[in-house]
């Protein structure tokens, strides 16, 4: 017989059941924190599609610069300064300058000076983008805006 201080033993199938109990209330517990942080964002907001790359004295004909943290390659040339995509048509990896054009390291594909396809995978050329001009005179590229190759901007 059993002393009167101890604890009564627990049943096999006590313990099941509370045990059942407790996993189900983590549950519905950790279900509910869950759904606290639905309306927060997961993901930082994407970098605007419109940005500025400098005013028009920044851009001497002859030359260009990639940006890289855009992955463009703005042109300045006689007839104007254009903005070319380094984004490869074919799966999305970044081509990257070559002496005759441009070169996706991913599956080989070649863009020639202009952007336009001379081998490789992808189905077209680099698109080249619409360069404007803001408020403030600076000039502006638009990611999401594409324009017909050779579309130069007159500064
Ligand atoms: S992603 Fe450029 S060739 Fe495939």
């Amino acid at each position: 017989m059993p002393a009167r201080l101890e604890p009564e033993p627990v049943s096999r199938r006590d313990l099941l059941g509370l045990s059942g109990l407790w996993m189900t209330a983590a549950a519905v517990v950790g279900s509910m924190l869950g759904a606290l942080k639905l309306p927060m964002p997961r993901v930082l907001p994407e970098a605007g599609a419109r940005f500025r790359i400098g005013s028009p004295g920044d851009f001497v004909p002859g030359t260009e610069q990639v940006i890289k943290d855009r992955n463009i390659v703005v042109r300045c040339t006689e007839q104007g300064v254009a903005a070319v995509s380094l984004v490869c048509t074919h799966l999305g990896c970044i081509a990257t300058r070559s002496p005759d054009g441009f070169h996706c390291p991913c599956h080989g594909s070649k863009f020639g000076d202009r952007g336009e396809v001379i081998g490789g995978p992808a189905p077209r050329g680099l698109r080249w983008l619409q360069v404007s001009r803001a408020a403030d005179g600076s000039l502006v590229v638009d990611l999401k805006r594409e324009v017909k190759p050779d579309t130069w901007y007159a500064v």
